[in-house]
């Protein structure tokens, strides 16, 4: 295939369409290709040197193209040239939970995904709703319409289980305590803000470690860097000292990323969307530190840029000893969507890892808010 000529003012629809079919092969193979039904189950299809690319829906951990890639800088650096207005930047930042408002009363029709993926990839969920787990807590994040809580509690054998759903978006709450699905005995909705700080920083009805596993999909992204510190402060205060942290995420190069036309861009991989909601794409060596070097008295150190080694690889980060969380597995979960019909590719990219908050030690004595300073990105 020759190397397309790309422009940064290119479409991405354009582009993909321009990507021909490697010719049909070994995609014929069912011992390679196992029919997909979920497209949140790993792992099951790869595509090979060979295969029809437009043969499935969808293929796992692919690797971008370098087309795709060259493509993807020159959009961020377009992205870069014309920013969001000063102004409206505050609008976005001052206030985040509006946009989400905004979002939950006209999205109403969208929501209760059934996420079967979830007790597959966390196991520890489908532990803690066994019959005989005991009494056993659940924390959901920007829990958002219950897309993850209401199949949880689907599949919750656990007469102990109480399974707490916080959004800082009030409507998203009401979406919540409206539904059929929601049982008190099991299930407490409530408004509050991951990032907070003073009396706020629990959500409402817990203490200080009383949650087992704290469930994060689709969160983070939606918070500022700034508030970063902040959150993983809560989260590790309100978690049992070996509880664990499950999180699902953007990755960089996300065709949602790459996608953002001008007027959009915040700061490096943080966007505004159409809607006023933000949106940060994440790569893994920024999660590992942020979750990996965390600590109670530090906070997230300054990201330094990771040194690369004479092969270009770069080697695991050191962890520091004093840090709140071991991540126990972090990785890119890279798919390549394809319209068959329109012979069009798009890579979706996401980011998927569980922590652990380490035995050692109780409370963070630093509540203060020096720490949230320790990353520098603008807002
Ligand atoms: C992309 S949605 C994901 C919702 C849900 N987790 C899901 O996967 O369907 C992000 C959610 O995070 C919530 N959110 C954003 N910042 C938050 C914060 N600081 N505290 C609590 N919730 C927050 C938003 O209101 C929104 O519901």
């Amino acid at each position: 295939m020759p190397p397309l000529q790309l422009q940064g003012g290119d479409d991405y629809e354009a582009i993909a369409r321009a990507v021909q079919p490697v010719p049909r092969h070994r995609s014929h193979d069912p011992a390679n290709n196992q029919k997909r039904t979920d497209p949140f189950q790993f792992g099951q299809r790869y595509l090979e040197e060979g295969d029809d690319v437009f043969e499935f829906n969808a293929w796992d951990h692919v690797e971008t193209d370098a087309e795709y890639r060259e493509y993807a800088e020159l959009q961020y650096s377009k992205q870069k040239e014309s920013p969001v207005r000063e102004d409206a930047r505050e609008n976005y930042n001052n206030n985040p939970s509006k946009f989400w408002n905004k979002f939950y009363k006209h999205n109403t029709s969208n929501f209760f995904k059934n996420r079967k993926w979830l007790q597959q990839e966390f196991p520890i969920l489908a532990e803690v709703t066994q019959p005989d787990a005991g009494p056993k807590t659940i924390l959901e994040v920007g829990a958002g319409a219950g897309n993850s809580a209401f199949p949880i509690l689907a599949n919750n054998k656990n007469e102990q289980l109480k399974l707490h759903a916080c959004d800082y978006s009030k409507k998203a709450v009401e979406v919540m305590r409206k539904s059929e699905k929601y049982d008190e005995r099991y299930m407490q909705a409530d408004v509050w803000d991951a990032s907070a700080d003073g009396e706020g920083s629990l959500p409402p009805g817990l203490g200080p470690e009383s949650v087992d596993v704290v469930l994060m999909v689709f969160i983070f992204s939606a918070l500022s860097p700034k508030e970063w510190s902040r959150t993983v402060r809560n989260i590790y205060r309100v978690l049992k000292p070996g509880g664990h942290v499950l999180f699902r995420d953007y990755g960089k190069g996300d065709l949602a990323q790459v996608r953002f036309k001008s007027g959009r861009w915040m700061a490096d991989n943080f966007y505004v969307r159409g809607d006023g909601t933000r949106v940060y794409f994440f790569e893994l060596d920024e999660l590992t530190h942020i979750w990996g070097k965390w600590s109670p008295e530090k906070g997230i150190p300054e990201i330094i840029e990771s040194s690369k080694n004479e092969d270009g690889t770069t080697s695991p980060p050191d962890l520091p000893d004093d840090a709140g969380f071991k991540i126990l597995d972090l990785a890119v979960d890279r798919r390549l969507i394809v319209n068959r019909q329109r012979k069009l590719k798009m890579y979706r990219c996401w980011m998927q890892g569980r922590f652990q908050k380490k035995e050692i030690g109780s409370e963070p004595s630093g509540t203060s808010d020096s720490e949230a300073q320790a990353v520098e990105v603008p807002n």
